[in-house]
């Protein structure tokens, strides 16, 4: 690795700059009111291919590309521009570790919050041990916050957008303040809808059931490859609407993201829960997948180098 995180490069407008280079307009609708879309999207090194593979490219553009369009951004890029952004910055900070990389479009310039435009971009490559506590972690203590998930007839949760991070945040930071690592949010419905920054997943009587999409999620790649490979070698999955009650009663749970991978849930408001047998199968099967060392998900990895 040739820079330190602190000078590390980043694609920035069209340019590759030193970090501390990059600068936006304090005055800007993504300053001022969170007005930008974007995507963590996961990289493996895998060291026996000397190779860094990029997970699911095209799934995490698309879906920026549609949070774009939900809250009425036009994304000037094509999804061969962002992809070709992303691979000439990693190329350019020499990175041979596990990364995530934050690829955003921002509302620029002096609007205000009813803006659409100038939309620009930014790609930063972070290595994955520099992201936060509560991503690594290798197990969580977990509550129910008494906020409630953001709303589909509200701000929709499906969207990618820094703005909704607000109710992350109200939720973490509740969790902090009682001793918890993170929590579950449940829905305008009271029923279970997700992690702050991750999708929940809970094992049953070996059945693997996560809330559905209906049910106030991000449509979480991770989320969708979990039920893919957790299908590939025979597990029975269930997408549905999940009751609090059923939280304390599982054998196994976990949250899952991009950031995360899959971490096991020990407790849930001080509900213990099982081992996590069928959670470190799956954390495993993960893993491989996005480190391109399972031959029957290769169309889900991009090489970098
Ligand atoms: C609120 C929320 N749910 C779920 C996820 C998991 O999504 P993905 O698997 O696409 O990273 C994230 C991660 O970005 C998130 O912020």
């Amino acid at each position: 690795m040739k820079y330190d995180v602190s000078e590390r490069r980043i694609w920035f407008k069209g340019e590759i700059l030193n970090v501390n280079d990059a600068k936006i307009n304090v005055l800007s609708p993504t300053s001022q009111f969170g007005l930008n879309v974007f995507e963590g999207i996961p990289c493996y090194w895998n060291d026996e291919k000397k190779q860094l593979y990029a997970f699911r490219l095209n799934d995490h553009y698309e879906r920026l590309i549609r949070s774009a369009r939900l809250i009425q951004i036009i994304c000037p890029y094509s999804i061969d521009d962002m992809k070709k952004a992303l691979t000439d910055v990693v190329k350019a900070n020499e990175y041979q570790e596990n990364l995530s990389v934050r690829q955003t479009l921002f509302v620029d310039g002096f609007g205000s919050w009813g803006s659409d435009s100038p939309v620009e971009m930014f790609v930063a490559p972070i290595p994955r041990r520099k992201t936060s506590a509560e991503y690594n972690k290798s197990g969580l203590k977990v509550c129910v916050t008494s906020w409630r998930r953001i709303s589909e007839n509200a701000l929709s949760p499906r969207i990618k957008c820094g703005a909704n991070y607000i109710n992350s945040r109200a939720g973490q930071r509740e969790a902090l303040r009682n001793g918890y690592d993170t929590c579950i949010f449940l829905n305008e419905f009271g029923k279970v809808s997700e992690g702050p920054g991750s999708c929940f997943f809970m094992i049953r009587n070996k059945k693997i059931i996560t809330p559905a999409h209906t049910d106030a999620v991000l449509e979480s790649i991770t989320r969708d490859s979990i039920i893919k490979l957790a299908k590939s070698i025979g597990y029975d999955v269930e997408e549905r609407t999940i009751d609090r009650t059923e939280l304390y009663t599982a054998d196994e749970a976990f949250l899952c993201g991009s950031a995360m991978e899959l971490t096991p849930v020990l407790s849930i408001d001080g509900y213990e829960l099982g081992e996590g047998e069928i959670t470190q199968i799956l954390h495993k099967e993960y893993v491989n997948a996005a480190s391109g060392k399972n031959g029957n998900f290769n169309d889900w990895v991009t090489g970098i180098y």
